[in-house]
């Protein structure tokens, strides 16, 4: 059965101290609630990746990247290989997020790569996909999402293919306080399984996660989480703030 997955996307928010505390204080949550059958990654910004991985060998929690270089290694400043973070132990990836492809004009050929690379080294991409609000509106959401996937994640072989994370986030969901109802998720999300049956066949389909991403949180995130093809959830503001997060955590 494919795991429940609920992560953390702090994106590029707190100082040191601030993810110390943070990460302190889901820990505590994680002790007293004991949340069970659901897999928590907690993506921090780069920096912090080391923090997490140490708290990470206390709790049971998985730590995940933001991002990537498409790159191997080299003369590439800035840039952050999954050489490097398989080096300290990183067991995810966020890969293609819509802040990503917009501000730093990430296509779906680069996605492609960075997939590959972090599969190179054993790191589970959580591969995003999602359409813009005027692709919704003028009903091209279903090609969009699905060139997103042929382009990013298709060329995959079937064992490549089983180490990926869908993360399906609207655009227009994110950072917004609009979520997508539970039956846009669900019919987002049955509509991208359906691709993978094709592609990959049932029994691939069946093991594949496929998150929500866009304003979820504690209000939202039952409604969400009991769609049957909504598998978890990636949290941005909501990530923040431990209590909150551990509530979404515990929303299945
Ligand atoms: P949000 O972000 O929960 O703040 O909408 C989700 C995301 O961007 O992953």
């Amino acid at each position: 059965m494919r795991p429940k997955i609920v992560a953390g996307n702090w994106k590029m928010n707190l100082t040191f101290e601030k993810a110390d505390q943070l990460l302190f204080e889901i820990g505590e949550l994680i002790e007293e609630k004991k949340t069970k059958g659901v897999e928590i990654i907690i993506c921090p910004p780069s920096p912090y990746l080391e923090l997490a991985t140490d708290f990470a060998q206390d709790f049971e929690i998985k730590v995940g990247a933001q991002n990537v270089s498409q790159y191997e290694d080299g003369a590439y400043t800035g840039e952050i290989s999954a050489a490097m973070l398989s080096s300290i132990d990183i067991d995810f990836s966020i890969v293609g997020h819509s802040e990503r492809r917009k501000y730093f004009a990430e296509t779906n050929a680069s996605l492609a790569a960075k997939v590959d690379r972090l599969l190179e080294y054993g790191i589970q991409p959580i591969f995003c996909i999602g359409e813009q609000l005027e692709e919704r509106e003028s009903n091209k959401h279903f090609e969009v999402v699905k060139s997103q996937l042929v382009e990013g994640i298709f060329h995959l072989s079937q064992s490549e293919f089983s180490n990926i994370v869908i993360a399906y986030e609207p655009v227009w969901a994110i950072g917004t306080g609009k979520t997508a109802s539970p039956e846009q998720a669900q019919e987002m999300h049955a509509f991208i399984r359906q691709l993978i049956i094709d592609q990959y066949g049932e029994e691939q389909a069946h093991e594949t996660s496929i998150l929500y991403g866009g304003s979820c949180n504690a209000k939202n995130a039952k409604e969400l989480f009991a769609q049957a093809d909504v598998d978890g959830g990636l949290i941005g503001g909501a990530s923040l703030k431990a209590e909150e997060f551990m509530a979404i955590a515990n929303s299945f």
